[in-house]
């Protein structure tokens, strides 16, 4: 068993699996504790938009076997309202950019499959991972597997243990600031075994609330409806929850939504979280363990993938160069598109929602905003250039 190790990640997410991957393109040894077994981060059903931006990093890295041959590339979204459909033709209005439909778990599934047949040690099922001496030049992750206590000592340390993690609490007291905003609803996902009713996007605003049409493949559909954020599942049976899809994206031109067998379904609360700054000493946090995203703009796993580029680069030029300029700058270097993504996601989040306590002028401004998307190119350019992400932020 490895006690030492360059770079120690807590956290076999998609943040954790690609900061390993993109190290080891460098020569740079890292060893990734995760709490969960391998087969269960390998089926979280989770968002399936990639960036171009995403898809170009992916693909570069020899990550994109599978990406290119199943992923499917979209060059539009639909704004739906008061019974139309808009299209926002993002590569018309981006030089040619484009999203790509792949979901989160077969970017995991690709990157552990790459991470293994490199011989990487990833430990899954370990507990009571404890983090120490951050702020010294040898921090060290003690952890117990199969009923033992192990540690490992690292150069540096990688939190990339999403929002509910330990790293980030192992930060003193009073060094980071922390920003939250919860969102006064939730979404409730489903996942079914139809083929999509649409082949573009369709986010639509009903006077009910938002609905969501994505999809996963030509078989597979993935569908979402505004709840209460501690909505109970149990009231929504899957009758009660395609039902409801139809009325909240109906036409007047009477389009129709094919239904299926549900494979799953989960409720999701909305809401934005940072902190600032992403680093003490020698941790590091990275992706969902430093910021969320409300799920509205796609944009979670996309700007997780822009943390651990930059964070392999900053490790690279310290353990090629010795020069640590990267690392100092690598919070304020991430926090530039973080905040980016959370004005466009609040924008998103606040144009398609219906709020409970509207007293309808909220409304006014929700539709006065969709119109303005949908007959301005200046605005259409704007949400488009976002929608696809913006390469230089
Ligand atoms: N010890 C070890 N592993 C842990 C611990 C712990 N104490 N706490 C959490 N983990 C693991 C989780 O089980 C999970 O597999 O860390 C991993 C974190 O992964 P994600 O939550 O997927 O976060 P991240 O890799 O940053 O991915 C960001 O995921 O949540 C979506 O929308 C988000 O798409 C974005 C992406
Ligand atoms: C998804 O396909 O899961 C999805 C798509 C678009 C979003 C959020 C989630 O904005």
């Amino acid at each position: 068993m490895k006690n030492t190790t360059q770079v120690g990640i807590i956290g076999a997410g998609p943040s954790g699996l690609l900061l390993s991957h993109l190290l080891h393109l460098q020569g740079i040894d890292s060893v990734i504790l995760e709490s969960r077994s391998r087969q269960y981060v390998e089926e979280r059903v989770r968002a399936g938009v990639l960036e171009q931006g995403t898809v170009d990093l992916l693909c570069d890295s020899d990550l994109g076997d599978r990406l290119r041959r199943e992923g499917l590339v979209h060059h539009g979204i639909e704004l739906r309202f008061d019974g139309r459909g808009h299209r926002i033709a993002l590569s018309d209005l981006t030089g040619g950019r484009a999203i790509w439909i792949y979901g989160q778990q077969e970017v995991v599934k690709d990157l552990i499959n790459a991470r293994l047949a490199a011989d990487a040690t990833i430990h899954f099922e370990v507990d009571e991972v404890k983090l120490s001496g951050i702020d010294s030049t040898r921090p060290v992750l003690e952890y117990r597997r199969d009923g033992r206590d192990h540690k490992l000592t690292c150069d540096f340390i990688a939190g990339c243990d999403g929002s509910h993690g330990v790293s980030r609490d192992s930060i003193p007291a009073g060094v980071l600031r922390t920003y939250h905003h919860v969102y006064p609803f939730g979404w409730l996902g489903i996942l079914a075994a139809v083929a999509p009713s649409t082949e573009e996007l369709i986010y639509a605003s009903h006077d009910r609330g938002f609905a969501l049409h994505s999809l996963r493949s030509p078989e597979i559909s993935r569908l979402y409806i505004q709840v209460e954020p501690d909505e109970d599942i149990n009231n929504w049976p899957d009758d009660r929850i395609w039902e409801e899809l139809s009325i909240r994206m109906a036409t007047d031109d009477g389009w129709t939504l094919q239904s299926g067998p549900v494979l799953e379904k989960g409720i999701t609360p909305m809401r934005s979280f940072v902190v600032e700054p992403m680093q003490f000493g020698r941790l590091f946090l990275a992706g969902d363990a430093a910021h969320i995203v409300p799920a509205t703009g796609a944009k979670g796993l996309n700007l997780a993938v822009h943390d651990v580029h930059k964070l392999a680069e900053a490790f690279s030029a310290w353990f090629r160069a010795g020069t640590n300029e990267l690392l100092e700058q690598y919070s304020a270097n991430c926090l530039g598109r973080v905040w980016r993504v959370q004005d466009f996601s609040s924008f998103m989040s606040l144009m398609l929602h219906r709020y409970s306590d509207d007293d309808g002028f909220r409304g006014r401004l929700q539709r006065a905003q969709l119109n303005y998307v949908c007959s301005s190119q200046a605005a259409a350019r704007s949400l488009a250039e976002n929608y696809v992400g913006l390469p230089h932020v």
